[in-house]
């Protein structure tokens, strides 16, 4: 044997690394391993990383972690801007197509919204144009569902979730509500702004680099949970909207899309407490038969 024939390869190093995962005792972990180790190595070798690349990249993680927090998960920002929680959402949430389609959890839910009246308001200081958005919770076999939950949160006309804001009070429109014995809920939000994903870190860094910009479609959130069905985790976009078709993370289905309908001051159906121009949206939500669980966001802990 001359010495050429015992140089280490690259398809060498990544066939060791293959070979100590041999003894992964969690069959789920070996395959996820065995898989990731593939296509790592795969990314690496098909793209020639130089060292001051991988030194980038190095760097680059050591920021995001730098700048998470606990309000602030920098990590989870990638994965949303990569479409991988999107991904993610999709492979889990396969559902039949009558059923409202989910999307991102995204970093601004916060749990322990205050349970408020049906019809109530969102907003505890003026935060844009109301919205009455109202329509019915139903099972997929059509039955309405009563004592359904909507955990609904939103931002305002400064763009801000009250979680990104330290002035804004702690319940700023965010709430909870239940559906009445016939399915039916409402509640006077209001109108949501397109905004930024936070920018200012890693995640930023690489929106620029790569000539894409931060922002998300306006939305209102909503998780909807019912005993015996699967918990919801969704949006509702303004189909009038500007970055419907260009989100920073994937998130817009085209199923989502709902219409803010202009209302004058003059309309009999005009909601109390409310003295200008308005709008209403009208959405009903589809569930699914099976077990409740809570919305998955990896990033919280409470
Ligand atoms: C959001 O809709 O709140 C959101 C989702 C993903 C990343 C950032 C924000
Ligand atoms: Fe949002």
């Amino acid at each position: 044997m001359n010495s050429t024939d015992t140089r280490t390869t690259a398809a060498d190093i990544t066939a060791a690394v293959l070979a100590r995962l041999d003894a992964t005792p969690d069959p789920r972990l070996a395959e996820i391993m065995r898989s990731l180790v593939t296509h790592l190595h795969g990314f690496v070798s098909e793209v020639g990383l130089t060292e001051e690349e991988w030194r980038a990249g190095i760097q680059l993680l050591t920021a995001t972690g730098d700048i998470t927090d606990a309000t602030r998960q920098e990590f989870i920002l990638w994965s949303d801007a990569l479409g991988v929680s999107m991904l993610v959402d999709a492979l889990r949430h396969e559902l039949p197509p009558e059923a409202t389609e989910s999307t991102v959890l995204g970093p601004f839910y916060a749990a322990g919204s205050p349970l408020r009246e049906y019809g109530a308001r969102l907003d505890e200081r003026d935060a844009g144009p109301p919205a009455w958005v109202h329509g019915v919770v139903r099972s997929l076999d059509g039955t309405p569902l009563a004592g359904a939950e909507l955990d609904v949160w939103q931002n305002g006309d400064d763009r801000l979730y009250a979680v990104q804001d330290p002035d804004a009070p702690e319940h700023h429109l965010r709430g909870r509500f239940r559906t009445r014995d016939d399915g039916s809920f409402a509640f006077l939000a209001v109108r949501p702004t397109a905004y930024p994903i936070p920018d200012d870190g890693p995640v930023g860094r690489m929106l620029a680099a790569t000539a894409r910009h931060p922002w998300r479609p306006a939305h209102i959130h909503v998780v909807v949970r019912a005993p015996g069905h699967r918990t919801l985790t969704t949006h509702l976009f303004d189909d009038a909207s500007e970055y419907l078709d260009s989100d920073a993370v994937f998130a817009v289905k085209p199923s989502l899309l709902r219409t803010f309908v202009a209302r004058s001051p003059d309309d009999p159906q005009r909601p109390a407490g409310v003295d200008g121009s308005w709008f209403s949206l009208e959405s009903d939500f589809v569930l699914v038969p099976g077990d409740g669980g809570e919305p998955v966001d990896p990033g919280r802990t409470d």
